[in-house]
Order: structure tokens, then C-alpha cells, then sequence
């Protein structure tokens, strides 16, 4: 297959998850605080929304806080969900001017209450937008995720409106955070780390992967476009040959 250097807009992935990672650590090179590295992620998270709402991405879907990092110290637990806020109310003309919806996955209860009450302002005045949907993973971990599903279906079965035997690939999909959202097709992670970390584990079942040691900060648009063209030269072929794909 010829290298190709250029990205196919015809052949986008429809959804592209992102492990954001590596603030702490760019912070520390430059001899700053953690929280340094956290505010200029967000500059990485404009450019990285835009780009792809630009390129036409139907789905981008961001891991912010998982559910492992509330066990951070308070402080950062704290500065985390105050660029939250101040993000989300910053952003707000920037999702509206380029008709991107936004929503949520993961226990939202847990945060705080100003940080609930502006993702639901945000969620309110985006949600009639069409061009693409940007999910933040929020206190979100995988198999809480598939546990609350799993409660989910068996009150179904007990309140006999379900049957044991129905309970099926979608059945499950459908009771997930992320029902209505397609499966993941490209998982990219900065920072050089290669590990899942709890997130998308059920959806990201045929997602291809992509690591890069760039840490979140410095992540720019060519490095989306980098990763998006290492995934086009990929052949997807869900467990058939390479010839029954041609
Ligand atoms: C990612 O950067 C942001 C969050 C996990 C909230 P880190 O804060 O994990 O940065 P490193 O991995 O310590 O460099
Ligand atoms: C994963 O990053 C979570 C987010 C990017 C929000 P971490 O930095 O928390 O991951 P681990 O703990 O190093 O695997
Ligand atoms: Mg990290």
C-alpha cells in the first residue's frame, strides 16, 4: 500500500478519543507547577476541537479527569475543576460559532456543583448543533461504566422488562455513557505513555492506536493531522483477510 502523506476526507474516522496526557511533566521541564501545564492543555484542547470540527470529525470525544484521578492531591483536584469551569464558560461563543454540541460522559455527579450546573448550560446551549459532538470524559472510568450498565440491565430482567437471553453486544452499548455515540475508530495518547488507563474499554474493541511522545501542551494541529494520516495508511480489517477487504 503507498504511503500516503496527505489526509483523505473521505476516509476520516468518525470518532477520534483522546488520552490527554502529560501537563504535569511539561510543567516540571519548564520548572513550573503542575497547574502550569493544565492551563496551557486547554490552549491544546481549542486547537485540537477546532482542527477537527474543521476537517469534519463527527466525534471527539477527550479524557479530562478519570475517575483514578480523584485521587490526586486536593489542590489539583481543585485547580482541575476550576479551569474546567472557566473553560467551559470561555469556550462557549467558540462551540456556538462552529455548531459543535457538547456532552458528557463519566459520574458528573461527583463534581462540583459550579462545575455541574455550567456543563449543563453549555450542554443546553449547544444542543441543537450539528457539525460535531465533543465529548469530555469526566470522572469517567471504563468498568464503572460497564458496572452501571450491568445494574441497568438486571433491574430490566427483574422488572421482567427484559430477557436474560436478549442481552446482546447492543444491549449492552445502549445502556453505556456512551449509547449514542459510534465506536471509537482512532485512540490517540501524548505523552509517550502506552497504556489504556480506564478509559473506553468497551468501545474501543477495534479502535486503531496512536502513541506519540508529544506532551498534551504542545500538542498542535499537524500533530492531529499526523495521526490522522498514520490511520489512513492502516488497513482495518476486523478480523477478515486482507483480501476480502480489497
Ligand atoms: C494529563 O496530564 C491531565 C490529567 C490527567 C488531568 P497529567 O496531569 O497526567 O500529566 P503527567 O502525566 O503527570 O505529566
Ligand atoms: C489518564 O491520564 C487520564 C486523563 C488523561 C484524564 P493519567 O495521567 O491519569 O493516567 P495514568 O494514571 O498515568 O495511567
Ligand atoms: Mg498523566
Amino acid at each position: 500500500m503507498d504511503r500516503k502523506i496527505t489526509i483523505n476526507t473521505e476516509k476520516l474516522p468518525r470518532h477520534i478519543a483522546i488520552i490527554m496526557d502529560g501537563n504535569g511533566r511539561w510543567a516540571k521541564q519548564k520548572g513550573m507547577l503542575r497547574a502550569f501545564g493544565h492551563e496551557n492543555g486547554t490552549k491544546s484542547v481549542r486547537e485540537t476541537v477546532e482542527a477537527c470540527a474543521k476537517l469534519g470529525i463527527e466525534n471527539l470525544t477527550l479524557y479530562a479527569f478519570s475517575t483514578e484521578n480523584w485521587n490526586r492531591p486536593k489542590l489539583e483536584v481543585d485547580t482541575l475543576m476550576k479551569l474546567l469551569v472557566s473553560s467551559l464558560k470561555k469556550e462557549l461563543p467558540t462551540l456556538k460559532e462552529n455548531n459543535i454540541r457538547l456532552n458528557t460522559i463519566g459520574n458528573t455527579n461527583m463534581l462540583p456543583e459550579n462545575a455541574q450546573r455550567e456543563l449543563a448550560d453549555v450542554i443546553q446551549q449547544t444542543k441543537q448543533n450539528t457539525r460535531m459532538v465533543l465529548t469530555l470524559a469526566l470522572s469517567y472510568g471504563s468498568r464503572e461504566e460497564i458496572i452501571s450498565a450491568i445494574r441497568h440491565i438486571s433491574e430490566k430482567v427483574k422488572n421482567n422488562q427484559l430477557q436474560t437471553a436478549d442481552i446482546n453486544e447492543q444491549v449492552l452499548a445502549q445502556h453505556l455513557y456512551t449509547h449514542n455515540l459510534p465506536d471509537v475508530d482512532l485512540v490517540i495518547r501524548t505523552s509517550g505513555e502506552q497504556r489504556i488507563s480506564n478509559f473506553l474499554l468497551w468501545q474501543i474493541a477495534y479502535a486503531e492506536f496512536y502513541f506519540t511522545e508529544v506532551l498534551w501542551p504542545d500538542f498542535r494541529e499537524k500533530d492531529l493531522n499526523e495521526a490522522i494520516i498514520s490511520y489512513q495508511n492502516r488497513e482495518r480489517r476486523f478480523g477478515k483477510t486482507s483480501e476480502q477487504i480489497k
